[in-house]
């Protein structure tokens, strides 16, 4: 049978962007302690998210997927995972509220350690190291020893994941997320233009839930206000991890991965006979294709029709990464394609990683207004193509660093080194992360109304 599938399938294939591990034996031991584990998500939340999911591609919510380039072991901690977590949850209510739409909330978080690099190695006065590609296979500091790629990393992601998501879950079912506490996620905010809107916003919330109560609804018993479905996604770059994370679903007899909710292949990594498609075909998640200017339509069929040859509405979400000014060079006949083989997928947006310069002063960054100017155009582009504009996918982080410049927060290039932290790729600030949802929220808005309009001037003309 061509089309076989099995967890190790991807290694008779080609692969790329992926460790030169020493010894098979400590890989292969690492490996078997790995297999032993508890999957970090269950089936029965990874058919969930595939059901939202599929309300999105029908155009009936709206995907936020956001969260940091790379984790860090140095960095976690709960007051970091906290942060994220709760400018996520702002940004999912700006947008509810502002977009009347339902939002499916997804991190980019428990899992987000392999990173695909443009060289294998890094000079640095004359000295010559392998690249750092991520705590999950080697150290960022830039020393013989460090740089070696170490297959023991693998279970230090692992337990970082694993309580990760602990915290997650508890924020999410616990108490924290309940809508009644709109106001208090605002806490530490530091008072720019975006706290108060966002203030403005959640008193209006709250005034909302108060006239539910008078008018005896309570809005305290309603589940889905105490709650929220929180999912985590990652890049499936370190196939060895994923292997090795594999699980049968009891209900269903079918294979998922059990790193994450949600994963995705890298721009750099989705060649339709390569290690990162195959493994990710014959697995029962929601996987995202990361779609740059490179990707042609009639890869784009190849690529749908592995992936998800049953034509699975939620199963394949497509994320554009073309840059500002390029959107429409790219996406339309990427749409066309979609449409011609009647697929039903999600169609969504980062506006990041088309948009890094180098700025003046030295630093990756990237201009805040050229990711918005991104987000307008996917918008326009589907409009014009008559698609829905699903979701959105950002790094950012819930802490006040200075990595991408523009926004109310005014970060410049001057300002860039004040507090530089990423280990990868700029990330919008908590600030920047409000400000670029009120837009969005606003743009989404705009159309809907847009559209209703149209319809009543149209009944009007019928009537
Ligand atoms: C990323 O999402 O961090 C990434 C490397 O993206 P891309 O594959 O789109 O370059
Ligand atoms: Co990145």
């Amino acid at each position: 049978m061509p089309n076989a599938w099995t967890k190790s399938g991807w290694r008779s294939k080609p692969r790329i962007q992926m460790p030169s591990y020493a010894d098979d034996a400590s890989v292969k031991a690492v490996q078997l302690e790995l297999e032993k584990k508890p999957p970090l998500v269950f089936a029965g939340e990874v058919r969930r998210l595939k059901k939202a999911l599929e309300d999105v591609a029908d155009g009936k919510a709206f995907l936020l997927q956001g969260g940091d380039c790379a984790e860090s072991f140095a960095e976690f901690n709960a007051d970091s995972i906290r942060d994220t977590f709760r400018v996520l949850l702002q940004m999912a209510i700006i947008l509810t509220y502002g977009a009347k739409s339902p939002v499916v909330k997804m991190g980019r978080i428990a899992g987000q350690f392999g990173k695909p690099r443009s060289s294998d190695s890094e000079v640095r006065d004359g000295v010559e190291l392998p690249s750092y590609r991520g705590d999950i296979i080697n150290d960022i500091e830039f020393s013989a020893e460090k740089r070696v790629h170490n297959p023991r990393r693998m279970l230090q992601a692992y337990s970082q994941s694993a309580a990760t998501l602990n915290l997650l879950r508890a924020f999410s079912q616990g108490g924290y997320a309940d809508i009644r506490r709109v106001h208090s996620w605002t806490l530490g905010f530091t008072e720019d233009g975006e706290a108060a809107k966002y203030r403005d916003l959640a008193t209006r919330i709250t005034d909302a839930l108060d006239f539910m109560d008078a008018a005896g609804v309570s809005s305290d018993r309603i589940h889905s206000l105490q709650t929220v479905d929180f999912y985590t996604s990652h890049e499936a770059l370190l196939l060895e991890y994923e292997e090795s994370l594999c699980r049968i679903d009891s209900t269903s007899g079918m294979p998922i991965a059990g790193s994450g909710h949600f994963i995705w292949i890298g721009d750099r990594t989705r060649q339709p006979d390569g290690a990162h498609v195959e493994f990710c075909r014959g697995v029962q998640n929601p996987v995202g294709i990361k779609c740059g200017p490179s990707l042609r339509a009639d890869d784009l069929k190849v690529l749908i029709e592995k992936l998800n040859p049953q034509n699975e509405p939620g199963r394949i979400t497509l994320i554009g990464r073309f840059g500002a000014g390029k959107v429409a060079d790219y996406l339309p006949d990427l749409i066309r394609a979609v449409k011609d083989e009647g697929s039903r997928v999600v169609w969504t947006c980062d506006p990041m990683h088309g948009n890094t310069i180098k700025s003046a002063s030295g630093y990756k960054t990237r201009p805040f207004m050229k990711v918005l100017a991104e987000v307008t155009e996917f918008f326009d582009i589907h409009e014009a193509e008559g698609t829905y504009p699903g979701g959105v996918h950002f790094e950012m982080t819930g802490k006040d660093v200075t990595e991408c410049t523009g926004g109310v927060s005014a970060v410049s290039d001057a300002t860039l080194e004040d507090r530089y932290h990423t280990f990868c790729d700029p990330r919008l600030n908590a600030s920047q992360a409000l400000e670029l949802a009120f837009l969005v929220a606003g743009e989404i808005s705009d159309r809907v109304n847009k559209r209703k309009s149209e319809n009543g001037r149209i009944r009007a003309v019928a009537v």
